[in-house]
């Protein structure tokens, strides 16, 4: 496993993760917004045997932060590959004297949910029908103070 800065030529490899992750995927042009014009945003890969598996976007805004997206390819998950992109982007996070994080995430994301869980993720409250098709979100957080 090994972690990567994404570049644009990793981006069509990004795109199909995404469009096999989540119902209202981004698109490419999303993508290299935040490679290449949001200030904030920090988009890593993870590899193995030099092809991308998998990987996150986080935003880092002074003292706090978003999870923006994380995704792994679906034929390699529960392999530890969203677990290793989580412990690199908390380094990153204490580097920068970060002091907190928040995300949402789909109530019905169990998998998800969990990954969250197990880095210390608490709920704050529920967000009715954040997403498009309605769907609740769990707004979730964690302080690294
Ligand atoms: C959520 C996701 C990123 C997890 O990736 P992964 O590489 O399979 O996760 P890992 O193997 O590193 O597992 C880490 C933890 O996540 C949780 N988890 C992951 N898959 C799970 C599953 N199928 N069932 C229960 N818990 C699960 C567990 O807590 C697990 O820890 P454990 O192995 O000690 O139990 C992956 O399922 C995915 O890409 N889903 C689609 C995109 C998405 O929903 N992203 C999150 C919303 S932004």
């Amino acid at each position: 496993m090994e972690l990567v800065k994404i570049t644009d030529k990793l981006l069509d490899d990004v795109v199909l993760i995404e469009n096999e992750s989540f119902k209202a995927p981004f698109k490419k042009e999303n993508f290299e917004y935040e490679l290449k014009e949001n200030p904030f945003s920090k988009f890593y890969g993870v590899t193995e045997d030099n092809k991308l598996v998998g990987y996150i976007i986080f935003w880092i805004t002074f003292n706090t932060s978003t999870l923006c997206k994380i995704a792994v390819q679906q034929s390699k998950r529960n392999r530890g590959f969203a677990g290793f992109l989580m412990k690199n982007m908390e380094k990153m996070l204490l580097e920068n004297e970060v002091e907190s994080m928040t995300l949402e995430v789909r109530k019905s994301n169990e998998n998800a949910i969990n990954l969250y869980k197990k880095f210390g993720f608490k709920e704050i409250t529920i967000k009715p029908k954040y997403y498009d098709d309605g769907e609740d979100a769990i707004y979730m957080g964690k302080l690294y103070l």
